[in-house]
């Protein structure tokens, strides 16, 4: 007789056992594993039907690019490598409450102006989804709305030549197929489901926009094998306290995948932010100690953001470290640094670091920025507040040239930054930001210090 076959699947990373245990191996969550039923094993091997011949084809043949589907939120479109590809999969992913329907509903009015386009809620009713649209002013968009959450009708509401060219999905953790045991939002669950409306997006050309839930660690809810089904997955993130939003695409096959579009959640709905540096630096007040303005690159575009730091004396042995926006074990490196190679005693004390705005920062060009507010915090002397910063920091203290420099420089000129504090370059080239910002080239970290130099010693009050 045959086993009723069963296995355990770790509802976080999707990892499967065939016996089950408090914790994941995998992933090393506790307390994940759900038993579910496997499928009737498949045949051993390729049996004896034969396959097709593949016809095989040279790598100079012409394709046709693919058309875009613009929404004219320009935002949206250029996260998405300028705008939606018929017949691609994108995965939205974020934490409960941070816009994604709220985007989505927005998206679809757009493009429902030029063709067909569904929104599919499992989340909510539609008298909900009115809701939202009567506060969004939405109300005449052609947008074709359903509550449902069986794929099975999904997918026959889809599945015809002159069905929508453009389906949201909100969201595919309530979505289930009814020939599978598994509770909607299980792994078993959202693979399945993701699969069957993939290949139905596929097979007719439909965009097909899928909203994922993100768990309490950043990953999107359930497996990240979603991440491979699909072509685009991108992150809606914000803090929220804070009223901008920040969508980043992580994976693009049809565009650049460090692309961000910024976003304000207003009170009738999200409103793009075209030149996101003015409103990162909207609540900045100049000659404060510990803060410095980076000239950052965010995908295709310069971003100017305000570095913020607080070096305090530590009371305790083993002093604090944290860090809102930047990566923590970059920021060990430069405190390291700065101690070991520029002599600055600064390892005693309890440090803090913040992104201001929410925004995550990830170029190693950072560093000179975090450096420069470190050392202004630590004496007391604020950075000049006509001044942006960057540059990356070696190992051995030496300041790095970093890409995109006439960008940056362009950036603060265009904001109205007098001067530059910026890595030497290799080679010297003349610059746009040449005749309107004063550079203060640096070569090695040391540098830096002599600008942060008063004339009474700063009290330095670490354990030295
Ligand atoms: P929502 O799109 O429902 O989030 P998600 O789908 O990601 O769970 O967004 C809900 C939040 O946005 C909610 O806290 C209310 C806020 N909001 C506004 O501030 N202004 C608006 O115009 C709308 C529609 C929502
Ligand atoms: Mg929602």
């Amino acid at each position: 007789m045959a086993r009723a076959a069963t296995r355990y699947v770790c509802q976080n990373c999707g990892a499967s056992y065939p016996k089950w245990s408090g914790k994941c191996d995998a992933c090393g969550e506790w307390n994940t594993l759900v038993e579910e039923q496997v499928a009737e094993s498949a045949p051993k091997g390729l049996g004896k039907t034969p396959g097709r011949r593949i016809e095989f084809v040279a790598l100079s043949g012409v394709s046709k690019e693919a058309p875009r589907r613009l929404s004219h939120i320009q935002e949206f479109d250029r996260v998405c490598g300028g705008g939606l590809v018929n017949g691609s999969a994108l995965l939205i992913g974020g934490d409960p409450g941070i816009g994604k329907s709220t985007l989505l509903l927005q998206v679809t009015a757009c493009l429902a102006q030029e063709t067909r386009c569904a929104y599919i809620s499992g989340e909510e009713a539609v008298e909900q989804v009115r809701m939202r649209a009567a506060r969004l002013g939405l109300v005449n968009a052609p947008v074709e709305l359903a509550s449902a959450t069986n794929v099975r009708d999904i997918v026959a509401s889809l599945d015809h030549a002159d069905g929508p060219r453009v389906a949201v999905i909100d969201s595919i953790q309530t979505m289930y197929i009814d020939t599978l045991d598994s509770a909607p939002g299980t792994v078993a669950q959202v693979r399945a489901t993701a699969a069957e409306l993939i290949r139905v997006a596929k097979r007719r050309g439909i965009t097909l926009l899928i909203v994922g839930h993100v768990t309490k660690d950043g990953q999107i809810a359930g497996p990240r094998v979603l991440e491979h089904m699909v072509d685009t997955v991108l992150y809606f993130e914000g803090e929220r306290g804070h009223q901008f939003r920040i969508l980043r695409a992580v994976k693009n096959r049809f565009g650049p995948s460090d692309e961000i579009g910024v976003f304000e959640m207003g009170e009738d709905g999200l409103v793009e932010v075209t030149n996101p540096s003015e409103l990162f630096l909207a609540d900045r007040r100049g000659d404060i100690t510990g803060t410095a303005v980076f000239a950052g690159i965010e995908g295709t575009r310069p971003v100017l953001v305000e570095v913020q730091a607080l070096v305090a004396p530590s009371p305790l042995g083993t002093p604090r470290r944290a860090v809102v926006g930047w990566d923590s074990s970059r920021l060990a490196m430069v405190l390291a640094v700065l101690e070991a190679r520029c002599g600055v005693a600064i390892g005693a004390n309890d440090v803090y670091l913040s992104v201001a705005g929410g925004l995550k920062v990830t170029e190693p060009a950072a560093d000179l920025a975090v450096a420069a507010a470190l050392v202004s915090s630590l004496t007391g002397e604020p950075v000049p507040a006509d001044a942006v910063v960057f540059g990356e920091i070696g190992l051995s203290g030496e300041v790095r040239p970093v890409s995109q420099t006439d960008q940056r420089l362009k950036e603060a000129a265009k904001l109205g930054f007098g001067r530059v504090l910026m890595p030497a370059p290799r080679r010297s080239r003349g610059g746009a930001g040449e005749d309107t910002l004063r550079r203060v080239e640096l070569d090695h970290l040391n540098d830096l210090l002599p600008l942060f130099q008063t004339d009474s010693p700063p009290p330095r009050r670490g354990k030295d």
